[in-house]
């Protein structure tokens, strides 16, 4: 018969993949502190206007990073505007992604018009540049929807400079620019209004400032100073930050056998 403790062990124990037991130490906080209402309310967005659910995409899925997208037009005119709907994708090709949703009337905004492959009227390329909140304010210019081939270079006052491999420029107060070629475009409702569209680009070159990635290849978040989006016009810094151990270490098990 099994005694009170040993059914205890068995209940946190867990048998990893070799074999060791992950020991039931969890010294940390119970998680009913954490659950914030047994009985929360249930929504489905299919009843709800794309309007409203593009309220709960934006506050909910949050923080957001910002891809500050610069193209080029097939006649030559650059084109900037910020897209949080952005992430990274793999690094086998590196590849990144990023949303720009249709306009309300279904057709195509115009950094979607620029970035499609030559066989769909693009010119297949962006540059992706991280934004700091040194620039915030002027990402923030650059979403205003200016007239097809109207530069929010100019507008924004940020300053183009010469890619290395793409003909968009990169913008050159951002400290980290992605230049992408453009490997698919996935339309989620074709010529739909407010549907969505992922552009997915493989990086084929990494712009960083001087001291920003070190010998490792690894990022200085601190210079970086990325800021990120929440919902309507709210943003957040990165300043804030703190390690997790990861895995069987969260709990504060030590493997043992
Ligand atoms: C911080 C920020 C993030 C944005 N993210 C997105 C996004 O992910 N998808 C999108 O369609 N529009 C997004 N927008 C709005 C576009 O930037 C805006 O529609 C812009 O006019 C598009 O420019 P374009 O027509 O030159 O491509 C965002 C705006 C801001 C300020």
């Amino acid at each position: 018969m099994q005694t009170e403790p040993q059914a205890a062990t068995k209940n946190f124990a867990f048998q990893s993949p070799n074999g060791m037991v992950l020991g039931p130490v969890l010294p940390i906080s119970p998680l009913d502190s954490c659950v914030p209402d047994p009985t929360p309310s249930f929504i489905d967005p299919l009843l709800l206007p794309p309007a409203e659910r593009y309220k709960l995409l934006i506050g909910g899925v949050v923080p957001r990073p910002i891809a500050l997208v610069s193209s080029i037009s097939p006649n030559g005119v650059p084109n900037l505007a910020p897209f949080s709907f952005f992430c990274g994708v793999g690094s086998n090709p590196m590849t990144v992604l990023f949303c720009p949703a249709s306009k309300p009337d279904g057709s195509d905004k115009d950094t979607l018009r620029n970035v499609c492959p030559a066989s769909e009227g693009g010119t297949g390329e962006f540059v992706v540049n991280v934004v700091s909140e040194a620039i915030g304010l002027r990402m923030s210019a650059a979403a205003e929807p200016l007239a097809y081939e109207t530069s929010e270079f100019e507008f924004s006052g940020l300053t183009p400079v010469a890619s290395v491999k793409v003909r968009p420029h990169r913008v050159a107060e951002s400290f980290l620019s992605f230049e992408c070629r453009t490997r698919q475009v996935i339309r989620t409702n074709p010529g739909a209004p407010d549907s969505g569209n992922i552009v997915l680009g493989e990086v084929v070159g990494v712009v960083a400032a001087a001291g920003l990635i070190n010998e490792r290849h690894h990022v200085d978040a601190a210079m970086l100073d990325a800021i990120g989006r929440m919902g309507g016009n709210t943003y957040c810094t990165t300043r804030e930050r703190f390690d997790l151990p990861r895995g069987a270490a969260a709990l504060g098990n030590k493997l043992r056998d």
